[in-house]
């Protein structure tokens, strides 16, 4: 019996690709164990910017020790960091054995078989066709959260925003078929999963590339029908968001959870072009509006960049609006980080790291507070909790979700883990609220 030890770094398609292999092990007799016991640890990275790539690097560089002793753990690299770097990685560290895409999940626990039984070189499956897929069939029976699993719905993206990597490690969208999904969700659910979230680059061009006509409403409802009890889905982009998405939340809002993540990147028109985004702050303020008129509980969430090449003291000026104008209740900011093979890499008009901190620092105070007044108002709400989760501080707190998608501390014992209770907020802060259940949501 072998033994793996797995650690996930990036967005939650990554965690989705983890649980996969997780599974995938464990169906095949593995035992997970921790890093210090691991014949094989896997490190399944991303590659969005420099430090998470350094993330990777760093981890890798502690296993010396070990392999220097006994001659383990051999290390595989996989996720978007291995199609990215991998073949680096490999060949700094002889115990790295193992390197394979995010388009080659499947080949993993094979090749992890072969190298356990003796295989001595290492092995690569990077290939560069940005349409092959190769999948691990099966749900994520092995996961990280017991009530909660993600799903991917399709693979890859086609929109090369100047600054991204992602079309280059995860390749050409691909929608999975909706049959596969929809069986992968019902398993689920009968293993006792009460949250889904549907994931995608670009969720909103779901089944655009499908034989037959389907939507991604279509595939909201279809999901509705498994009888998970709640289903989110991440991330939409603004330029394809379409309104029947609005109307089927709206229609089952029971079970379809008000929450959006619908990433801005820029207030300013003119970066928006630059960053090949295809939509203005207006078309971004419709949607808003649609969705704010139909589903007065939205949680809004959006996604921005500081510091993107051309970025001037106006245009951040501009980003700086957007957060006071739309009151997000939060904002995933980040420092814009050059990759290597972007466009926006080889422009002349990089701006200087200590003004892109500096904005950063900015964009973070303004949304603490703009956060911690939309929390704090919340303050005497009732609402539906799933406890999903031991607290990270604290004995004998447990910690939930809204169905808005915000975080919620309560006191209670590790047996309502799972459960959905009705929660009376108590307290907002800038990143969570704390409640006290007042009933069993049940
Ligand atoms: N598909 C989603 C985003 C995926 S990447 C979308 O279109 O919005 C997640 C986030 O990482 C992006 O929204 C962006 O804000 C950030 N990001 C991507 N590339 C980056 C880079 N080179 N530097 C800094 N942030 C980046
Ligand atoms: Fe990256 Fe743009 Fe695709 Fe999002 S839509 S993953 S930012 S290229
Ligand atoms: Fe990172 Fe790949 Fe996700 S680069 S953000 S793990 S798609």
């Amino acid at each position: 019996m072998y033994r793996f030890a797995l650690k996930v770094y990036g967005c939650q398609m990554n965690v989705y690709d983890g649980d996969k292999i997780r599974s995938a092990l464990v169906a095949r007799g593995w035992r997970e164990a921790s890093e210090d016991e691991a014949d094989v640890v896997v490190l399944n990275g991303c590659s969005i910017r420099d430090k998470a790539e350094q993330k990777v690097w760093s981890d890798l560089g502690r296993y010396g020790e070990r392999w220097a002793r006994e001659g383990k753990p051999s290390v595989a690299v996989t996720g978007c960091v291995a199609q990215n770097v991998g073949r680096r990685m490999a060949a700094r560290f002889p115990w790295v054995r193992f390197v394979s895409g995010p388009r080659h999940i499947g080949v993993v626990p094979e090749g992890l078989e072969r190298l356990m039984e003796g295989e001595r070189e290492k092995f690569f499956h990077l290939d560069d066709d940005p349409r092959a897929f190769l999948d691990l069939p099966g749900a994520t029976v092995e996961r990280v959260n017991r009530w909660k699993a993600f799903i991917t719905i399709a693979h890859g993206c086609d929109n090369f925003c100047s600054y991204c990597i992602v079309p280059y490690v995860r390749g050409r969208f691909v929608s999975r078929p909706p049959e596969e999904i929809l069986a992968e969700m019902r398993v689920l659910v009968m293993d006792g999963v009460q949250e889904i979230t549907l994931l995608g680059q670009n969720v909103d061009s779901y089944g655009q590339d499908l034989p037959t006509a389907y939507s991604f409403s279509d595939l909201l409802r279809a999901g509705v029908d498994t009888g998970v009890r709640r289903l989110r889905f991440v991330t939409s982009h603004p330029k394809d968001f379409t309104p029947d998405v609005v109307e089927a939340m709206a229609e089952r809002d029971d079970v379809l959870c008000p929450s959006v993540n619908l990433p801005i990147q820029s207030g300013s028109d003119g970066m928006l072009k630059r960053m090949n985004r295809r939509y203005t702050v207006e078309d971004f303020r419709r949607i808003v509006s649609l969705l704010r008129s139909r589903l007065p509980d939205l949680g809004l969430t959006t996604d921005l960049i500081v510091g993107h090449p051309g970025e001037t003291e106006e245009d951040f000026q501009d980003s700086l609006a957007v957060l006071r104008e739309f009151r997000f209740d939060l904002v995933h900011s980040a420092a814009y980080s050059p990759r290597q093979g972007t466009a926006a890499a080889l422009w002349a008009d990089q701006v200087p790291r200590d003004v892109s901190m500096a904005r950063l620092n900015e964009v973070n105070e303004l949304q603490k507070e703009i956060a911690t007044e939309i929390n704090r108002a919340l303050v005497g709400r009732t609402v539906v909790v799933l406890l999903d989760d031991v607290a990270p501080r604290g004995a004998g707190m447990l910690q939930g979700r809204t169905p808005s998608d915000k975080v919620v501390l309560v006191e209670a014992g590790e047996e309502l883990l799972g459960r959905f209770v009705s929660v009376e907020i108590t307290r907002g802060e800038s990143w969570c609220l704390t409640g006290r259940i007042v009933a069993p949501a049940e």
